[in-house]
């Protein structure tokens, strides 16, 4: 499955869900550059820049880690992806690796939302510093203020590439970049699409009816 929408749209946090209820493979690149970065890797290295200034990673960079991380053994029943493909480039490199592994993509779900819906979104998103659960200052608080729900943290942060500036930069990738290859999917007739600017549980529901009719 995978999860296409700009920054912001709520592809990591419905990721997160969908992974749980469904118990297969959760793929963010986002995620896996940022844990490449914190660790400070060679390709963390490489990537930082690009990332935190809200700039594209090169695909030969990005595919090298998806092909490595769906050998994984959470993977082997299906997985989500989240945040990839980005460009054609990419989408077209998912088939071919794809393909080797005798499997497909099933479906590809685009979570509609508005430019100015995400921009207050992301703006108000803050992460646990210990476990990295994701909260928002108006629609997901800690239930404790200053505590984490998830590990009894009190150190949270905000992402480098989470200012106005950049939001604004990631978003134009997205409608340059990213919207372009929905139509790829969408003459293969596994394209599908959910109401992101509803609440988190509404799109979560849309979601699963979305997968049920796959299934
Ligand atoms: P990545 O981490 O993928 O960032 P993104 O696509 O910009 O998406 P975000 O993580 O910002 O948002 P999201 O859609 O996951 O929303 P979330 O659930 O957090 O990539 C980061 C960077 O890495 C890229 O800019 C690029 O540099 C690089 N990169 C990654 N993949 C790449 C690739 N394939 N090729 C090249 N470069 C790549 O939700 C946002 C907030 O809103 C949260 O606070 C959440 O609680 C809240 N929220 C979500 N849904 C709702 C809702 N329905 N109602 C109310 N609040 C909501």
């Amino acid at each position: 499955m995978i999860l296409i929408g700009p920054p912001g749209a709520g592809k990591g946090t419905q990721a997160s869900r969908i992974e749980e209820f469904l118990s297969i493979g959760n793929l963010s690149t986002g995620a896996l550059l940022r844990d490449a970065i914190a660790s400070n890797s060679k390709l963390g290295k490489q990537a930082k820049a690009l990332v935190e200034a809200g700039n594209f990673v090169p695909d030969d960079v990005i595919i090298g880690l998806v092909s490595a991380r769906i050998e994984e053994p959470d993977c082997e029943n299906g997985f989500i992806l989240d945040g990839f493909p980005r460009t054609s480039g990419q989408a077209e490199a998912l088939d071919r690796l794809l393909e080797k592994r005798g499997k497909k993509v099933d479906v590809v779900v685009e979570i509609k939302t508005e430019d100015d819906v995400v921009v207050e979104r992301i703006n108000g998103r803050f992460a646990c510093k210990t476990c990295g659960e994701g909260y928002h200052k108006a629609f997901k608080v800690p239930a404790e203020d200053g505590v984490c729900d998830n590990c009894g943290g009190t150190e949270f942060e905000q992402r480098a590439d989470d200012s106005e500036e950049k939001i604004r930069t990631r978003l134009a990738l997205y409608h340059e970049q990213t919207a372009p290859i929905l139509p790829y999917y969408e003459s293969r007739g596994i394209l599908r699409s959910v109401d992101g600017t509803k609440d988190l549980d509404d799109v979560t529901e849309q979601l699963k009816e979305v997968l049920a009719a796959v299934n």
